[in-house]
C-alpha cells in the first residue's frame, strides 16, 4: 500500500472519532458512549452509536460499524488511502516517509526490540543479579515486576551485541533502535549495569526502553531516541496494562516517573500513567482524553515537578479534560509518599486535589500581594481570565467563593470576566450580519408582570433545549416579572439532564395567568435556529446592564469616600470605571 501504519497510528491518535463524525452527525452523550441519526441510512430514532474509549461507530439499524478511516470513506465515499489523505490533511499531519517504509520493517523492528526486551528480563530473573536486589531493596514485588516485564542490562560492553551477532540481526536496525552504539569502529552495549522499563504501546508493542542507573551516576535515565516505531511525544507509559483500570476508575493518575507508576501500581492504584521522561505533549494530553478525561496530576513535589505540573495543567485544559492538581505533602514523589503512607493515604490525597481554576487562583494568591492595589488588580485580571474559560456555572461557584475569600466584590469580579468576553465575542461575531432578536430584547418592558422580551428569550431557549438551564441559571435574578419568574421556576423543577423538558407537566403546574405568558412565548418567540446566538445576546445584553448598574455603584461610592484618607480606594474603583467604560467602547 505504501502507506506507513505509522501515519494511520498517528491518525488513530490525533483524530478522536468523536470529533470526527460529530463534525458531520449530531451526537449527545449517552453514558460513556455518544449517539446519533445514523448517516448510512434512513432513520428518526438515533441507533448510531460512537465509542470515544473504543473509537469505533455501529450503527444498531443498518449495521454499518468501523474505525475513524471507515467513516470517513464511506461518509465521503473515498478509499482508503484518499480517507487518510484527507485527515492528515484536516488535523495538519504529515505524510512523511523514513527509511523503513513497509509494514515488513516495521514488524522487524517491534520483534528486534521484543527480543531485547526478552533479554534483559532473562537477565534480571533468572540469576541473581545487581538489578534484580536494587528494585528489591526498594520495596518491589517480582510479580509486578514481571508484570511491566522488568530487565537488567549488565555490567559488560557487548553482551547484548553478542546475542544479536549470533542471532544474525541488523546491526544497522540495533543502532537504529538505539540498543548498539558505535563508536571509533566498535560496537557496544547502549545499556549497562541499568534496570531495563520496557516502554510497549496499547497494542503491546515493545516501542522503546528506558534504563535507569543503579543507584547514583549520570544520565539517571537512559531513553531510546526517537525512531520509526517510537515517538516520545506520543506515547505514554504503562497504558498498554492501566488502561481498563483508567476506564473503570473513570480517571487516570498521571505521574512524572517509570517508578511512580509501578510503585502505585503494586499498592493496589492502578489508574496511572506517566509521560516519557519528556513535559507532556498535546498528543499525550489527546491521548489520554481517550480513556478517561478526568486528569489528576501527581507530579514531584520539587519546583521542577510542580512548573511541569502547571504546563500539564494547561495542555490538559486545552484539549478539554478536567485536570485536578494533586500535593505530595509528605516525600519527594508518588512513589516515595505511597511507599510510606499506604494506598489509603495517597487517596486521600487524590481526593482532595485541587481543581484546575482553584489550583490556578492558588498560585496568584501567592505570587500577589492582595493588600496592594496593583496585587488586587492583577489578580482580578488574571483571575477573571482563568474563570472566563469556565462554564458559567462553575465560573459563579468561583465568583462567589472569590468574593468570600477576598475583599473583591462580586460585581467587579463580574465585570472584569464580561470585559474579557464581550471583546472576544465581538471578534467572533462581528461578522454575523444580522443580529435579529438581540437589539430587541434589550427593549423596555412591554409589560411589568407579564414579561420582558429577554425574560421571553431566556425561557424559550430553555424550553427548546434543556441544556440552556443550567446555563441561565446563573444570570437567575432577571426573572423578575412575576409570570417569567413562576414559569422559570417550573421549568427548573421539572429540568432533568439530558431530557427535554416536560411541556405537559410545565403546563399542568401553571395557572392561567402564567400559562398565557407560555402560549405567548411558544407563538410568538422565534429564534430561527439560531440558539446559541440569542442566548449570548441576551447574556450580552445583561451584562451590559450590569456594567451600568456597577458604574452607577461605583460613582456613588467614590463620592462618598475621603479625598486623602482613601486615596488607594478611590484609585482602584477609578480603574475599574475606566475598565467599564473601556468595555463599552469596545461594544460599539
Ligand atoms: P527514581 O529516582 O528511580 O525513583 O525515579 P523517578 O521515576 O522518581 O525519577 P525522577 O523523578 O528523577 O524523574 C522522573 C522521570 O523523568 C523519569 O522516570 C524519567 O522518565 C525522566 N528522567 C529523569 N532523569 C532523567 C535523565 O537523566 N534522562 C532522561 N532522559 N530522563 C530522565
Ligand atoms: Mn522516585
Amino acid at each position: 500500500m505504501g502507506i506507513r501504519d505509522n501515519i494511520i497510528d498517528e491518525i488513530k491518535s490525533r483524530c478522536n472519532i468523536v470529533d470526527v463524525i460529530g463534525r458531520h452527525v449530531l451526537l449527545k452523550k449517552t453514558g460513556s458512549n455518544y449517539k446519533g441519526v445514523c448517516p448510512f441510512h434512513n432513520e428518526k430514532t438515533p441507533s448510531f452509536v460512537v465509542s470515544d474509549t473504543k473509537q469505533i461507530f455501529t450503527c444498531f439499524g443498518c449495521g454499518a460499524t468501523g474505525d475513524v478511516l471507515e467513516f470517513v470513506q464511506r461518509y465521503n465515499n473515498l478509499d482508503f488511502p484518499g480517507a487518510i489523505e484527507k485527515l492528515c490533511d484536516e488535523y495538519g499531519i504529515e505524510m512523511k516517509y523514513s527509511s523503513f517504509q513497509t509494514e515488513r520493517d516495521r514488524t522487524a523492528l517491534y520483534e528486534i526490540n521484543r527480543e531485547a526486551a526478552a533479554f534483559f528480563y532473562r537477565a534480571f530473573f533468572n540469576n541473581p543479579n545487581p538489578g534484580y536486589d536494587y528494585m528489591k531493596k526498594r520495596g518491589l514485588e517480582p510479580e509486578i515486576l514481571r508484570k511491566f516485564g522488568i530487565g537488567y542490562a549488565d555490567e559488560e560492553w557487548d553482551s547484548l551485541y553478542q546475542y544479536f551477532m549470533k542471532k544474525g540481526t541488523d546491526l544497522q536496525i540495533l543502532v537504529e533502535l538505539g540498543l548498539i552504539s558505535q563508536s571509533k569502529g566498535k560496537n557496544f552495549d547502549k545499556y549497562r549495569n541499568r534496570i531495563i522499563f520496557p516502554i510497549i504501546n496499547t497494542r503491546g508493542k515493545v516501542i522503546g526502553f528506558g534504563g535507569r542507573i543503579l543507584g547514583a551516576g549520570e544520565p539517571k535515565y537512559l531513553n531510546s531516541p526517537e525512531s520509526a516505531i517510537f515517538q516520545k511525544k506520543n506515547n505514554l507509559y504503562g497504558l498498554n496494562l492501566t488502561r481498563q483500570d483508567i476506564n473503570k476508575e473513570k480517571y487516570v493518575i498521571l505521574v512524572e516517573g517509570y517508578m511512580d507508576v509501578i510503585s502505585l501500581y503494586q499498592h493496589g492504584i492502578r489508574n496511572v500513567s506517566a509521560s516519557l521522561g519528556t513535559a507532556l505533549t498535546e498528543k499525550q494530553a489527546e491521548m489520554m482524553k481517550r480513556y478517561s478525561d478526568n486528569v489528576v496530576l501527581a507530579y514531584d513535589a520539587d519546583e521542577a515537578g510542580q512548573a511541569a505540573a502547571l504546563r500539564g495543567l494547561d495542555i490538559l485544559h486545552k484539549v478539554g479534560c478536567k485536570v485536578k492538581v494533586m500535593h505530595i505533602s509528605d516525600g519527594k514523589d508518588p512513589d516515595d509518599f505511597v511507599k510510606n503512607k499506604g494506598k489509603e493515604e495517597f487517596l486521600k490525597l487524590v481526593k482532595n486535589a485541587m481543581p484546575f481554576a482553584d489550583y490556578k487562583i492558588y498560585l496568584l494568591k501567592q505570587r500577589l500581594d492582595l493588600d496592594t492595589t496593583e496585587g488586587s488588580v492583577e489578580f482580578l485580571q488574571e483571575t477573571a481570565k482563568i474563570l472566563g474559560e469556565l462554564s458559567p456555572v462553575e465560573a459563579e461557584i468561583y465568583i462567589k467563593k472569590i468574593a468570600r475569600e477576598t475583599n473583591i466584590s462580586e460585581g467587579a469580579i463580574r465585570l472584569e470576566i464580561n470585559v474579557n468576553n464581550n471583546s472576544e465575542n465581538i471578534k467572533k461575531y462581528d461578522t454575523v450580519p444580522v443580529r435579529d432578536t438581540g437589539k430587541e430584547s434589550q427593549s423596555a418592558r412591554t409589560d411589568p408582570g407579564f414579561g420582558t422580551m429577554l425574560e421571553k428569550n431566556l425561557i424559550k431557549l430553555m424550553l427548546l433545549k434543556s441544556s440552556y438551564v443550567n446555563r441561565i441559571k446563573p444570570y437567575d435574578w432577571i426573572f423578575q416579572s412575576t409570570s417569567a419568574f413562576k414559569i422559570y421556576d417550573i421549568i427548573k423543577s421539572v429540568y432533568k439532564a439530558d431530557e427535554e423538558i416536560d411541556m405537559k407537566k410545565v403546563e399542568d403546574s401553571l395557572d392561567t395567568a402564567d400559562n398565557r405568558l407560555l402560549q405567548d412565548i411558544m407563538e410568538n418567540i422565534h429564534l430561527a435556529d439560531k440558539e446559541e446566538q440569542v442566548f449570548r445576546d441576551c447574556i450580552q445584553s445583561i451584562n451590559e446592564n450590569i456594567s451600568a448598574e456597577r458604574e452607577q455603584e461605583l460613582i456613588r461610592l467614590i463620592s462618598i469616600l475621603d479625598d486623602e484618607k482613601d486615596r488607594d480606594k478611590i484609585e482602584a474603583l477609578t480603574i475599574e470605571i475606566i475598565k467599564i467604560q473601556k468595555g463599552k467602547t469596545k461594544d460599539r
